[in-house]
This record gives C-alpha cells, structure tokens and sequence, in this order.
C-alpha cells in the first residue's frame, strides 16, 4: 500500500509538471544565442540556444544585482561546461546547473524540443515580447518600480553594445527623468567597461590618425574620432550617476538631486552629439565603424572609479575641457558647412560640461572644507600623466568658469 501510495504521489508530481511545459516558440525563432522570454510576474527567463543546437533556460535577471543575463555572452569552459557571463560584473553561470563560481545560484528550467518547437518547463506564462503593466486609471504601461530607477537606466545603459540604441535609450530616459516619471536615482554597480559592438577595431589611443579635414577622407576621419569620443562621453556620464549614487559627503550628506539632473543633462547631450557626428559621417558615405578607434578615455574612468572628487578632476574637469571640437576652419574651406555646424553646437555644449564638472567639484570642497584650487591641482598630478599641454582654449574655458589660476599651474614649467 506503501508502494503504491508513493507511486501513486510520483505519477502525480509528473502530470503536475507535465502541466507546466510551456510551448514558446518554433526553434527557427531562437536562432540568436540568447533570447529574452518574458513573464507576466516579472521573473523573465533567458532561453540560450549554444552552437551544438542545444537549448538552455535560467531566469534572466542576475542573481547579484540584477544585470541583463540576456545580454550576457556564452562561454565554453571545456569538458562541455558552459556559461552564461553576466555583463554587469562577469559573474558565469552554469547553464546546465545555473551554478556561479562565485557562489551564486541562478534558477534554470528544463528544455525540451519536440518536432521543432521548444517547450520549457515553468509555471509562468512566457512571451516574447514585454507584457506591459497596465495602469488601470489610464491605460498606460508603466514598468516595474524597482527596475524603474536613474541607476537601473544607467547600468542599462552602459551594457548596451549598439551606440545607435545607447543614444536612443539615453533620451528616452532624460526625457523620463525631466518630465518627473523616473523619479528613484536607486543603485546600481555599474560594469567595469561599458560594452561595444564587436565590428569595432579597436587601437591604442596613439595608432588613431585623426583627421584634419582638409580632403574627404580626412573630413570623415576626424568626424569618426568625435563620434568616438561621443560614445565614451555618453557611457561617463552613465558611469558617473550610477558609481557614485550612494556616495556620502564627510559630512553624512548624499549628493543633491540636482548632481544627477545635471549628469542627465550631459548624457543626453552626448547622446544628441554622437547622433549628429553619425549622421554626418553617414550622409559622406560612410559609416561608424569603418575606421579604427581607442578605448583610452575609459583608463581615466579606471583611474577614477573609487574617487569621486578625482574622477570630476580628470574626466569632466581636464578631459572635457581638452576634448573641444577642432578648428573647424578646414571643414568650412572645404565648404562643408553641415559638419561645421555640428562642430559649433558640440562646443558650445562642451563649455556647459566643464561648468557641471566645476559646479560639483567645488561643491563638494566647500561641504568638506576642502581648499578647492589645492585639491584640483594634487589629484590632477596624481590621476593625470604629465602635464597639460598648451594651447588651452582660455576663451571657452573661462566661459565654463574655470579660469587660468585651475590650469595654468598644471603646464609644464620652463627649463
Ligand atoms: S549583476 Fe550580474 S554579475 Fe553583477
Ligand atoms: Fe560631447
Ligand atoms: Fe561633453
């Protein structure tokens, strides 16, 4: 009676289960490695399909803070152990168990493929597309609060590969933020490197011929260099909210809210610059991508990451201040009036940039009683190799507020 009460439980226990196969798709729909599927309780699930035609599910959601496992990379260990790393932190995931070296453990469903569709064994009803929460009182979707915050965006953000998309995102999500319906700035670790697509050839920082603009070829050269320097301004401004949005004054303060709308601002406005640059690359018949290009803005970003006061110093303090747009005199010479007047909107906004930097950094020395001058000047010496070089655009930097006394000590002195 034993027996067949246990077996009885056991026939059970799988129609129970058996109940819980889900069909989501025909296998020719999940020809990416990863797919998103998602669930109306928020717990979506990425479906990998690994190159031996093989079909994996887990929950989509890292285990450590959250990151996008859908946009995670599949890596082959060996003796037929493979994972799926995060692109937040690159913590791996087993896809076989959801086991993570470091620890973690991630939730993985069963797969199965019957005569060409995929089947995953989950009680939650799975879609390929966002089930929008609706808000009864008037029908708009809205997402979930906890995934709605500055950081969760900024992070997003970052791990986007496709510049066209991070653009795309970063004024969706300033335009939310402004008109007040993101209002969390939240918490986020953002990644150590924000992501690239991977048809970029990238350089050493030296290897770069950046154009002058005196022919076609160099005209498009030097439009491609800003726009990569664009892509980087956009992910350090991300980078800048998300790293330090818990930061602590000395004196037990919290940054005010104005610090993010500020760093929001910037963000869109690189964002409003790369689209520019590419547009005009594109409309010289070429396109972004088909030059080389370097990572060397991010080092600074490295250097930086555990410092707030170092990081507005070097990166949005000297590096934005050096990085105004080129003489545009050969571009005009050229006729190329559309590419002077990109030229003239970035400069403009770039002095608005230097002013934010500026704004916060003696924001932050005045509440820690810090002599500002003094504190720019060691960090630069320590953070910055070698000395700012001349010619400085004194002009547009004493427009920003900076004037010679921040930079003048820093040039080299004469032997
Ligand atoms: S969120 Fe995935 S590793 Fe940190
Ligand atoms: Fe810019
Ligand atoms: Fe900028």
């Amino acid at each position: 009676m034993d027996h067949f009460e246990e077996d009885l439980v056991a026939a059970l226990r799988e129609i129970v289960k058996d109940g819980n196969w889900q069909c989501v798709g025909k296998k020719c729909d999940f020809d990416s490695p990863c797919t998103k599927l998602y669930s109306e309780d928020g717990e979506h699930i990425v479906l990998v399909h690994t190159e031996d035609d093989r079909f994996w599910a887990m929950d989509s959601s890292c285990p450590h803070e959250g990151g996008p496992l859908d946009l995670g990379d599949i890596e082959d260990l060996g003796d037929g152990k493979r994972v799926l790393v995060c692109p937040w932190h690159h913590f791996d995931f087993c896809l076989e168990t959801g086991a993570s070296s470091m620890g973690l453990q991630n939730q993985v469903y069963e797969v199965r493929v019957v005569q060409d569709m995929i089947y995953i064994n989950t009680q939650n009803e799975l879609c390929l597309s966002p089930i929008p929460e609706t808000d009864t009182s008037n029908g708009k979707a809205i997402p979930s609060p906890s995934e709605d915050t500055l950081c969760f965006w900024a992070t997003k953000i970052l791990c986007t590969p496709d510049p066209k998309e991070k653009v795309a995102m970063t004024l969706e999500v300033q335009e939310r933020w402004n008109s007040g319906e993101i209002t969390e700035v939240g918490q986020a670790t953002p990644p150590v490197q924000p992501s690239r697509k991977e048809n970029l050839t990238v350089l050493q920082p030296g290897k770069i011929k950046r154009g002058k603009g005196g022919t076609q070829a160099s005209r498009i050269a030097l439009l491609h260099s800003l726009a990569n320097i664009e892509q980087w301004a956009i992910d350090l401004s991300w980078d800048v909210i998300a790293r330090f949005s818990s930061v602590r004054l000395d004196t037990g303060e919290p940054l005010p809210r104005q610090f993010f709308s500020d760093f929001v601002k910037v963000a869109g406005d690189e964002a409003k610059h790369y689209h520019l640059l590419e547009t005009r690359i594109t409309e010289l018949d070429s396109f972004f991508g088909a030059l080389p290009v370097h990572n060397g803005l991010w080092q600074s970003a490295t250097d930086t990451s555990h410092d707030l006061l170092a990081r507005l110093a070097i990166v949005h303090m000297v590096h934005e201040a050096r990085c105004a747009p080129p003489d545009p005199l050969p571009l005009a010479a050229q006729g190329d009036c559309s590419s002077v007047e990109v030229l003239e909107v970035i400069y403009q906004d770039e002095i608005t940039h230097v002013a934010a930097g500026l704004r916060w950094f003696t924001y932050i020395c005045s509440q820690e009683e810090r002599d500002c001058l003094s504190t720019f000047h060691d960090l630069v010496k320590q953070h910055f190799k070698g000395y700012l070089k001349p010619p400085f655009n004194t002009e547009g930097r004493k427009t920003a507020g900076m004037t010679e006394e921040w930079y003048v000590p820093l040039v080299k002195p004469p032997s």
